[in-house]
């Protein structure tokens, strides 16, 4: 038996959730309930990512606290999950005690260790908010193309970086004021000191599809990283630094990943089967994977692992990047009707369709997947209510009405069966692999296998001819077995309407390894309708909703 962590990237506390994150958490999600499925103990653990300044402002705007906001949208998100399904263990939050004591100890060992260095810098400053400003927070002319209105780190037109001091004519965001140039002292965490072993670690950790990001990385030579910001900042305080308005707090990105040891370890206070140093010191035999988008991979390849080495932790199994979403071919807009909301859907479709689309989309590489929602309403409807459901729809209703429910005893087609359960390894390895595209193929393959096997025998037909009837029972309960197999095989995907299934078959939770043994002389229950088709109209409801969020 395997011990596994996995995390999903932690949502920022200051939007809603949209489908975009749910191809994450839903990636993450799948590959967790299957490892459950084959026995091994899996948990996963995330949280809310609570610090920054955006969450600062929003909630000043807001007129309520960072504390208040964080908890409202913590509520929100994790209302999302639970109705996608989502099987976390902890969704935490990185405002905690337990993150608070984990970020201060890394400091320390990271700093006695000789790496973490104070130098002054100098800063963009809002004189009237007296702040100083992130980059996302200056706007003013591109300094190479003069391009109006461009963010402070770089131009949307002509692609040039620069500082936001450079912008011509640059002011806040946040006052219009003119920002003034203000010297503050910063701690630095000294990244090149790890060269050595991130050039070791990535090479074996970080799959070759991603490889050439890391290598620019390395041409261009490791940075020493800023991991403090200045009060006014909503975070945890350096311990070592001055208190009061000349306070230094860590960077959000800083205390964000240690966010994931904190919330395993908030865990581990009520599952005493769980122990935190068995999976977070150096020298464990646990598995950490992480499931991350292909924006933050430079903080999960990088100062993650470098972090957790300096400090002493054991350092990830396994970064798994995905691309993207679009929809309908394009980036998610609000006025296209494409920015969906995870409430918004929920409100027209059944969460279950999406896990099954995502999963045909996902593979293990950073292609940006796309949500096209003709082709999702086309496949829903064909792959699941036509190919899956329909075997089970036209077998039930004969063994209920004519067979008192009863299953026979025998397989009538001992090899078509065998030939399903001889899948189970090669699907099995695709979830492993996450190319749970290849799993859904090949699982759909078998339904069309096992539909051509009922039609070819058209119970129906035998069923009205008494000399016949008695063949029905047979070839409806290698149907319905055919099912059960393909429904043990989907699992991980569509774990509510396993359910149902588990129901009609009147049986406990399936587990991977029932696959293997058909159900015989044994008596279901009666069949009642799994899922419905997705109508047009459910889908132009949903972009009409969309167009009228508010976000
Ligand atoms: N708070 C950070 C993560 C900290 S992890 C220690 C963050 N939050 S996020 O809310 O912006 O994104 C959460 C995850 O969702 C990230 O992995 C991100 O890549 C992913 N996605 C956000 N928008 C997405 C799409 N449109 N498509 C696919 N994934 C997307 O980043
Ligand atoms: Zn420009």
């Amino acid at each position: 038996m395997r011990k596994i962590i996995v995390t999903s990237a932690l949502p920022y506390a200051n939007g809603p959730i949209h489908l975009g994150h749910m191809v994450e958490f839903i990636q993450t999600d799948i590959w967790k309930r299957f490892q459950q499925l084959i026995g091994n103990q899996c948990v996963y653990i995330w949280g809310s990512d609570a610090h920054g300044t955006p969450i600062m402002l929003r909630a000043e705007k807001e007129g309520i606290t960072p504390e208040q906001l964080v908890s409202r949208i913590h509520q929100e998100h994790t209302r999302d999950f639970d109705d996608f399904h989502i099987s976390y263990d902890n969704f935490y939050t990185t405002h905690s005690p337990e993150n608070n004591e984990l970020v201060c100890e890394i400091y320390r060992r990271l700093r006695d260790r000789g790496d973490i260095e104070i130098k002054t810098i100098i800063q963009a400053f809002d004189p009237i908010k007296n702040i100083f400003l992130p980059d996302r927070f200056v706007k003013g002319e591109c300094p190479r193309c003069s391009t109006k209105d461009q963010y402070g780190d770089n131009c949307e037109h002509c692609g040039a970086t620069y500082t936001p001091m450079e912008l011509k004519n640059p002011r806040s965001v946040l006052s219009d004021a003119t920002p003034i140039e203000k010297e503050s002292e910063h701690y630095f965490f000294k990244l090149p000191n790890h060269e050595q072993f991130l050039r070791e670690w990535t090479k074996e950790h970080i799959p070759p599809t991603v490889a050439n990001k890391l290598d620019e990385w390395f041409t261009t030579g490791l940075q020493n990283w800023d991991i403090s910001r200045d009060a006014p900042y909503f975070g945890f305080p350096i311990p070592d630094a001055p208190k009061g308005d000349q306070a230094k707090y860590f960077y959000v990105w800083l205390d964000a990943p240690i966010g994931y040891m904190a919330s395993f370890k908030n865990l581990c206070s009520r599952r005493p089967d769980l122990h935190f140093d068995e999976y977070w010191s150096a020298n464990s035999k646990t598995e950490l994977h992480h499931f991350i988008g292909k924006d933050i991979m430079y903080f999960h390849a990088l100062f993650w692992p470098a972090t957790l080495h300096g400090a002493g932790y054991r350092t990830p199994t396994a970064i798994h990047t995905h691309g993207f979403l679009t929809v309908n071919g394009q980036k998610m807009s609000k006025s296209r009707g494409t920015f969906v909301k995870a409430r918004t859907y929920l409100n027209h479709l059944d969460p279950e369709y999406l896990r099954y689309y995502f999963a045909t989309k996902l593979t293990d590489s950073v292609e940006d997947i796309d949500l096209n929602f003709e082709d999702f309403r086309l496949r829903i409807n064909s792959d699941l209510i036509g190919k899956y459901i329909n075997i089970a729809s036209r077998c039930a209703g004969f063994i209920t009405k004519n067979f008192n429910g009863q299953l026979s005893a025998e397989l009538v087609d001992a090899e078509l069966f065998s030939s399903f359960v001889a899948q189970a390894s090669s699907v099995a390895l695709h979830y492993e692999n996450r190319d749970y595209s290849r799993a859904m193929r090949e699982i759909m393959l078998l339904a069309d296998k096992a539909n051509q096997y009922i039609a070819d025998k058209a119970p129906w037909t035998l069923a009205k001819n008494p000399d016949t009837v008695a063949q029905v029972q047979a070839i409806c309960t290698l149907g319905l077995n055919l099912f059960r197999v393909l429904t043990i095989y989907l699992k991980p995907v569509l774990p509510k309407l396993t359910e149902k299934v588990e129901t009609f078959f009147n049986v406990d939770a399936f587990n991977w390894q029932d696959h293997a043994q058909p159900l015989l002389a044994h008596t279901i229950n009666q069949f009642v309708p799994l899922m419905s088709r997705i109508e047009e109209t459910q889908i132009a409801a949903l972009i009409q909703s969309t167009k009228e969020d508010v976000i």
